[in-house]
């Protein structure tokens, strides 16, 4: 199969996926991540959003099932639906959150799961995220778009939809962008 130009874009820029150029397109437009921030990256491995944060001096807290190794973050091997996960957590300016499921080829599971994922990340946000801060989230389009959209607007002052060029066409991943956390939630 021919290699798509962000992947090979990627292996030239010694990123460790092509996934870097949606969180690339996404902050180019939104200006979300800055110098000194404390980023929490949740779905993280195998690096790449990670290594970019760090190319924004950034601090960076990256959260998977899966080993990343990449020197500069503080890794946490975790499942995000654990509650244990918040004995390891601190307080962030951004989070963002590309998790995914393993997906099974039926749409309604698939959706389904990618749904519970971003609800939880979303939780997982009220609570870390300081006010005025920040978020980006992975979700699959589907009946379960809207529901979290309108989640998101009671957390957010400001919520945006974006399919970045890197995300395949086939793929029915969008990104939801969430600006200026509110106080009262
Ligand atoms: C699309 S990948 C992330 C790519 C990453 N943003 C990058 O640029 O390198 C999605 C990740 O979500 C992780 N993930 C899925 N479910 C998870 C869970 N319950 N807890 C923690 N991580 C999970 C997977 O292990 C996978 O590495």
């Amino acid at each position: 199969m021919k290699r798509d130009k962000f992947t090979s874009r990627a292996r030239s820029e010694g990123y460790k996926a092509r996934s870097v150029f949606k969180l690339k397109n996404i902050n180019n437009r939104f200006r979300l991540i800055k110098e000194g921030n404390r980023i929490l990256d949740l779905g993280a491995w195998p690096g790449s959003w990670s290594q970019y944060c760090l190319e924004l001096k950034t601090n960076v807290d990256a959260v998977d099932l899966v080993k990343i190794k990449l020197e500069g973050i503080n890794f946490i091997k975790e499942d995000v639906f654990s509650d244990k996960l918040f004995e390891k957590l601190d307080k962030y300016d951004v989070v963002l959150s590309d998790l995914a499921p393993k997906t099974v080829g039926i749409r309604k599971i698939d959706n389904e799961d990618s749904f519970e994922l971003s609800m939880r990340a979303l939780e997982i946000t009220k609570k870390v995220l300081v006010k005025n801060g920040n978020f980006v989230c992975k979700i699959f389009q589907s009946e379960f778009f809207d529901p979290f959209v309108k989640e998101a607007k009671k957390v957010f002052r400001t919520v945006k939809v974006i399919k970045p060029e890197a995300s395949r066409k086939r793929s029915k991943e969008v990104y939801v962008i969430g600006i200026a956390k509110r106080i009262n939630i």
